[in-house]
C-alpha cells in the first residue's frame, strides 16, 4: 500500500527540502510524485537543461526510503516556448488563442510542442531510467483537463491525417457523414476543418469523429513519451493520471497502454451524496484493468480551491474516502499536494502539510492515515462483481451531440444506475459492451445509443448463456457514424429483445443531479432544456399495481415477440408497452423504454437482483454505509457524521480481533474478514 502526494520542491528554497523529507517520514509517506510542473525549472531557457536540483531531490528522497513517481513535466510549457513559437498555442472554436499564464495552453498536435516535450522527456528518461528512487513514471498530467478540444491549424492538419487513415477516400467519408444533407459534400480531405464555430449545428458524423480523433491524438502524445522512456532503458511501470468518468478521453481505449491505472478524484465535501459518485469512479478505474490494483493518484486532504464554494472535509472524511478507494481496488493513496503552496493559483487548495502547520487537524489526520494504511494486511484483488454496468465513451460522445429527442447526460444516468446498486451494497463492474460478459449474472446497458456489431454479439451471447440483460432506454439507436441503420432504430437488438423502438418521445429533462464533467456546451444545453415548459415525467405501471416514474424519454415500442411487463399509465402512449422481456437461450433480455427516477431504478434493480439470486455481501439497510469486497475482506465505511451500527461477525482484518457487530462513529471504517454471506 503506497502513500504520499505530489511534491513540488521547485516551489521552495532548498533549505525546506530536509524538513519536507523529515515530515514525510513522520506521516508515513512511502512515495511522492515529483516534477509534474517542473518544465520551466528543468529548462529555464531554450536549449538549457538543469536537473542537478532534481538529482539532489531524488537522492534526498531515496536516502529517506521514499520512492518517486517521476513526472515528465510536459503539461505546462514555459512561456519561452510559445513566445518563440506562437503556433504552439491551442485555439478555441472561434480561433482565439489560449494564452500562456495558466497551464495546458499547448495544442496537443503542434509539431513544435511535440518536439520540445519529447526532447525534455528524452533528457529526463536518460538521466533517471536507472535511478533507484524512481519506481513509477508519470506522463504529462490530466490530459485535456481544462482544454477539452483544440481547433488550431495543427489540429486541422492532424484531423485530416486521422480521417485519411480512417476512410479509404473522401467519398467513403462523405457517405459516412451523410454530406448530401445541407450541401456539405467535400471534394477533398483538405476542405475539412475541426468543428469550428458554424451558424448552426454541425454534422453529427463529423463531430463524433472529431471526438475520436481528439482522444487518439492525446493517446499518441502519451505513447510518444512512453516510447522515449522505454527507449532510455527504463523498466518501471508507466502511468498517467485519469479523472474518473472524463468525457474527452476514452480511458478504456487507453487502459491497455498504461501499466497501472491512476485516478484523480475530488468529490465535493459539501454534498453528502458525493461519496456515491466517487464509488462509481473507483469501480470504473478498477474495471479498466481488473487484474492490476489502481492508484488514487490525487485527492484533497480537505478543501479544493476551484469550486464556487469550497467546503473543507469533515473530520475523518478524508480517511473514509481513501478507504473507499482501497476497498474498491486501490493499492495507493496520494494527494495533490504534499506542501500547501504559498503562491500561485492553487494556494488555497488543501495539502498534506497545510500552510497553517503541523498543529492542525489536517496534519494529524494525514499522519493517522499513513499509520493506518501501513497497518493494513495484504489485500486480494477486488472480487469479480455479479453485476456489470455498461459504460462506453463512444455512446457518451454520440449522445452528447446536438439535435436529439432530448438532451441527456449519459454519464450522470449511468452513475444513477450505479448508485441504485451501491445503495444496496451490491458490487458492480463497469464494462464495455463488446467485452466477454459471461462472468456476470446481470448486465445493465444504460442508454447504449451506439452499439457495434461486436457489442451486439457479446450481449446476445451473454443472454443465451444465462444472463439477464436490461437495456435501459435509447438503445441501439445509431451506427458508428451517428447515422441510423437502414432498418431503423433497435435494428441490431430487435431479434434479442423481441421488440423495437419506433419513436423516442423526449420529455423535459430533470435539472442535472450531479456536478457534471461535460464540456460546457452540453452542460448549458442540459440546463436550458431543463428550464423548458412541458411534460417531465411519465408513469409506468405494472400489472400488480406497482408503478414507477420515467424521465427523459417515453419511447414507443413495437412488440413482436416479447412479454410486456409494464405499460405507460399516462401521456400519449397510455396503455402501450414500456418494459418488455424476452427469454433467449438460458437467459432473458429486457427493454425499458424510459429512464426511471432514482426510486424507479432502485425498484427495477431490486427485482433483477432478486430474480437472479444476487445478494450483497452484507445485509446493511443504512444507505450511508458502504460495503466493498476484496477477496474475503469486507471494507465497511460510515460515510455519515452520525454513529451507526452494522451487524456483522468475522475477524478484524487489521487487528485480528473477533468482530461481533461494529459501531462506527462519524466517517469511521473497519475491515472485516471471514464474514458469512448475508
Ligand atoms: C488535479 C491536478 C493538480 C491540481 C489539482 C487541484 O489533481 O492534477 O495539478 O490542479 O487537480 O484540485
Amino acid at each position: 500500500m503506497r502513500y504520499g502526494g505530489d511534491y513540488y520542491p521547485e516551489q521552495w528554497p532548498e533549505e525546506v527540502w530536509a524538513d519536507d523529507v523529515a515530515r514525510m517520514r513522520e506521516a508515513g509517506v512511502t512515495m511522492v510524485t515529483v516534477g509534474v510542473f517542473a518544465w520551466a525549472r528543468l529548462q529555464p531557457e531554450p536549449g538549457a537543461f538543469d536537473a542537478e536540483w532534481l538529482d539532489r531531490v531524488l537522492d534526498l528522497l531515496h536516502d529517506a526510503g521514499i520512492e518517486v513517481d517521476l513526472a515528465t513535466a510536459t503539461a505546462s510549457p514555459p512561456p519561452w516556448l510559445s513566445a518563440a513559437h506562437p503556433g504552439v498555442l491551442a485555439r478555441d472554436a472561434d480561433g482565439a488563442a489560449y494564452w500562456p499564464g495558466s497551464r495546458q495552453h499547448y495544442a496537443p498536435t503542434s509539431p513544435v510542442y511535440r518536439e520540445a516535450s519529447r526532447d525534455l522527456v528524452r533528457r529526463l528518461a536518460e538521466r533517471y531510467a536507472h535511478h533507484p528512487a524512481v519506481r513509477l513514471w508519470h506522463v504529462n498530467n490530466e490530459y485535456a483537463c481544462h482544454l477539452h478540444y483544440d481547433y488550431s491549424e495543427s489540429a486541422a492538419v492532424a484531423f485530416r491525417g486521422w480521417l485519411r487513415s480512417r476512410y479509404a477516400d473522401i467519398d467513403e467519408l462523405n457517405d459516412a457523414w451523410g454530406t448530401w444533407f445541407w450541401s456539405q459534400r467535400f471534394t477533398s480531405f483538405d476542405e475539412i476543418s475541426p468543428p469550428r464555430r458554424a451558424p448552426y449545428s454541425r454534422n453529427p458524423g463529423g463531430l463524433l469523429d472529431f471526438k475520436r480523433f481528439t482522444s487518439d491524438a492525446l493517446l499518441e502524445l502519451f505513447l510518444g513519451e512512453k516510447e522515449i522512456i522505454r527507449a532510455a532503458g527504463a523498466t518501471q511501470p508507466v502511468t498517467t493520471n485519469f479523472m474518473g468518468a472524463f468525457p474527452v478521453v476514452d480511458y478504456r481505449r487507453w487502459a491497455s497502454h498504461l501499466d497501472v491505472i491512476s485516478d484523480d478524484s475530488y468529490p465535493d465535501p459539501a454534498d453528502p451524496e458525493s461519496f456515491r459518485g466517487a464509488a462509481f469512479t473507483r469501480d470504473l478505474m478498477r474495471s479498466l484493468k481488473p487484474d492490476t490494483p489502481w492508484l488514487l493518484m490525487e485527492q484533497a486532504t480537505s478543501a479544493v480551491s476551484w469550486r464556487g464554494a469550497n467546503a473543507p472535509k469533515a473530520p475523518g472524511q478524508m480517511a473514509a474516502l481513501s478507504m473507499q478507494a482501497v476497498g474498491r481496488g486501490a493499492d495507493g493513496i496520494f494527494f495533490f499536494q504534499w506542501r500547501q503552496s504559498r503562491r500561485g493559483s492553487e494556494r488555497f487548495h488543501s495539502a498534506m502539510l497545510p500552510i497553517a502547520g503541523t498543529s492542525t487537524r489536517v496534519w494529524r489526520e494525514v499522519v493517522q492515515l499513513g499509520a493506518d494504511l501501513s497497518a493494513l494486511p495484504e489485500l486480494p484483488p477486488a472480487a469479480p462483481a455479479p453485476v456489470a454496468l455498461v459504460f462506453d465513451w463512444e455512446a457518451w460522445w454520440a449522445i452528447a451531440g446536438p439535435d436529439h429527442p432530448v438532451v441527456l447526460d449519459y454519464a450522470a444516468v449511468a452513475q444513477r444506475w450505479h448508485a441504485a446498486l451501491h445503495r444496496m451494497q451490491v458490487p458492480v463492474d463497469i464494462v464495455h459492451p463488446a467485452q466477454d460478459l459471461s462472468a456476470y449474472r446481470i448486465v445493465i446497458a444504460s442508454l447504449p445509443y451506439l452499439l457495434s456489431p461486436d457489442a451486439v454479439a457479446a450481449l446476445d451471447a451473454f443472454v443465451r448463456g444465462g444472463g439477464t440483460l436490461l437495456v435501459a432506454g435509447f438503445g441501439d439507436v445509431a451506427d458508428e457514424h451517428d447515422g441510423f441503420h437502414a432498418e431503423g432504430f433497435t435494428a441490431q437488438l430487435a431479434p434479442l429483445l423481441g421488440a423495437r423502438v419506433v419513436e423516442h418521445g423526449g420529455l423535459v429533462p430533470p435539472p442535472p443531479a450531479f456536478e457534471l464533467k461535460e464540456p460546457d456546451d452540453v452542460a448549458e444545453r442540459l440546463a436550458a432544456a431543463a428550464a423548458r415548459p412541458g411534460r417531465r415525467e411519465v408513469t409506468v405501471a405494472f400489472s400488480d399495481g406497482r408503478s414507477l416514474t420515467g424521465q427523459y424519454l417515453e419511447e414507443e415500442l413495437e412488440v413482436r415477440d416479447a412479454e410486456v411487463l409494464a405499460t405507460y399509465a399516462d401521456g400519449p402512449l397510455a396503455g402501450k408497452p414500456a418494459l418488455t422481456s424476452r427469454g433467449s437461450g438460458a437467459g432473458r433480455a429486457l427493454y425499458l423504454a424510459t429512464v426511471p427516477d432514482d426510486a424507479g431504478m432502485s425498484s427495477i434493480v431490486a427485482e433483477l437482483l432478486d430474480a437472479a439470486g444476487v445478494r450483497a455481501p452484507l445485509d446493511v439497510a443504512d444507505q450511508r454505509i458502504e460495503v466493498s469486497q476484496r477477496g474475503d475482506v469486507l471494507t465497511i465505511i460510515n460515510h455519515s457524521a452520525d454513529q451507526v451500527e452494522v451487524r456483522v461477525t468475522g475477524t478484524d482484518a487489521v487487528t485480528g480481533e473477533v468482530v461481533d457487530d461494529v459501531r462506527l462513529g462519524a466517517f469511521e471504517w473497519r475491515m472485516v474478514r471471514g464474514v458469512r454471506p448475508a
